[in-house]
């Protein structure tokens, strides 16, 4: 396999939205979780959990069910928010330990790193954050095991890109102050 060193992985990595149905092989989903699994957390806490889906029916339903949230709650709408991945990763943990949204968002780049280092597309989702903090998706909290106590912080899609890979968008200036 061949794998791209972490800094050209970093540059190189774009969100993708347009994915083959083809299913991650068990080595590169192993790498993916590996990444997750080595990303540091505060205070070593490693309260961070992976729920890995790659059940494509209960997927289609769980988007379609969220699509109909959005419209009901008349917010933007959602189509397809993961874009048919065939691997969503929704990330969830302690609701009250103060690091848990930034243990899950550096875990989830560090996923993104890799996968992109082994040819594997990604797109960070948080469109999703509403919907699974009201009690319209219980039920879906209840079938992914979030417990009560947790709350979902970030999905991940990841398989296949069938797209050329993105420019991305021009990165803003001046966000980087230099104090010499
Ligand atoms: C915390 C976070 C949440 C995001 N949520 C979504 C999302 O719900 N849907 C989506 O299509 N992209 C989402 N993105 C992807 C961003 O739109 C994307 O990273 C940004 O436009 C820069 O493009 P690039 O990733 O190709 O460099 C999210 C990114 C981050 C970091």
């Amino acid at each position: 396999m061949e794998v791209k060193n972490s800094v050209q992985a970093i540059m190189n990595r774009r969100s993708i939205r347009k994915y083959k149905s083809e299913q991650l092989t068990e080595e590169q989903l192993g790498i993916v979780l590996d990444a997750f699994n080595w990303a540091p957390t505060a205070r070593n806490a490693q309260e961070v959990r992976a729920i890995v889906l790659q059940d494509a029916e209960m997927l289609k339903a769980f988007a379609a069910d969220f699509e109909a949230f959005t419209t009901a709650t008349g917010g933007k709408q959602f189509k397809n928010f993961y874009f048919d991945a065939p691997t969503l990763i929704l990330l969830c943990g302690d609701k009250e330990f103060p690091y848990t949204g930034i243990d899950s968002g550096i875990a989830a780049e560090n996923m993104a790193v890799a996968a992109d280092s082994i040819g594997l597309g990604t797109v960070i989702l948080g469109c999703i954050r509403n919907y699974m903090a009201d009690p319209a998706s219980a039920l879906w909290r209840e079938k992914f095991g979030i417990k009560d106590d947790e709350m979902f912080t970030i999905g991940l899609a990841v398989g296949t890109p069938d797209c050329e890979i993105p420019k991305g968008a021009a990165r803003k200036e001046g966000k980087i102050v230099f104090i010499k």
